[in-house]
């Protein structure tokens, strides 16, 4: 059986992986255009790593500006069959307490249109299908990975999706609230569409870092707290990854999930 190979995609907070040995930096140009970043490649505990900075090294791109399409079209050319998404998320849920993982099941997006998010157009019509966004064989082994590290871990759970740069008002948030979401955070749907187009697993390691604007009882969100979260947890999730790896390759077999095929039957446009 081949090395698997890992995508990690790093949010706010996490921009290399640590123990990763013959690092390479990989500079790629892509039909949609420069990547956040060069992709750090190397290897991890058995498996081929490949990692990128979302926002880039020194954080330099907002949600909106990431371009979502070059970073999964590169990963894909890395041979990346699984990514893990690591992204700081505020939390909508008393229960969910800043400083908790989530690993979400869930995305609703409330992006505005302004993300370039699907490989399609241009001649070619297809639809895959995104009822179950998040890889269900990845979420559990990110589950239960955090479970291990000593993480206090929620399994499942939607993610909603803004536009941002802002945080929500509080009417926002309140609202978001009654229609049930669990975190809220500004990355993941783009992305999440991409890997399913690009047949690749997405799953989210989701660090909760505040309780965004609505509990009455906590400051509302700003950087300064996220960023005090972010240094708490770095290591925690560093350490997520890596219990993840080891698991994908104990565990490694050829994918049977749906993301592995999902352009079986995707495409409409005549092939002739
Ligand atoms: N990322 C971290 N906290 C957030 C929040 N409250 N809203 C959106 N994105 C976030």
């Amino acid at each position: 059986m081949q090395q698997p190979v890992i995508g990690v995609i790093g949010g706010s907070g996490l921009y290399e992986i640590e123990g990763l040995t013959d690092v390479q930096e990989v500079v790629l140009e892509t039909p949609f255009g420069a990547p956040s970043d060069a992709f750090i490649t190397g290897n991890l505990a058995g498996a081929k790593m490949v990692f990128l900075p979302r926002h880039g090294r020194g954080h330099r791109f907002l949600p909106s500006e990431v371009n979502y399409r070059a970073n999964i079209y590169g990963m894909k050319k890395l041979g990346v069959e699984q990514i893990i998404s690591v992204s700081a998320v505020g939390s909508m849920k008393e229960e969910i307490v800043p400083g908790h993982i989530v690993i979400p099941d869930q995305f609703f997006d409330r992006t505005q249109g302004k993300r370039a998010s699907t490989f399609f157009g241009n001649g070619v019509v297809g639809h895959v299908q995104f009822a179950d966004p998040i890889c269900g064989e990845l979420a559990d082994i990110l589950a239960d990975s955090a479970q291990q590290v000593g993480a206090t871990v929620h399994k499942g759970g939607t993610y909603i999706c803004i536009e941002g740069p802002n945080f929500s008002t509080r009417a926002e948030s309140n609202i978001y609230r009654n229609w049930g979401v669990d975190i809220i955070g500004m990355t993941n749907v783009p992305e999440s569409r991409l890997a399913r187009e690009a047949e690749i697993c997405y799953g989210t390691v989701a660090l909760a870092t505040d309780y965004d604007c609505w509990h009455e009882g906590h400051d509302d969100v700003s950087v300064e707290a996220v960023i005090a979260i972010i240094q708490q947890n770095v290591a925690k999730a560093r350490e997520i990854i890596k219990a993840a790896v080891e698991k994908i390759v104990a565990q490694r077999s050829e994918r049977d999930c749906e993301c592995s095929s999902s352009l079986q039957f995707a495409v409409m446009t005549d092939k002739s």
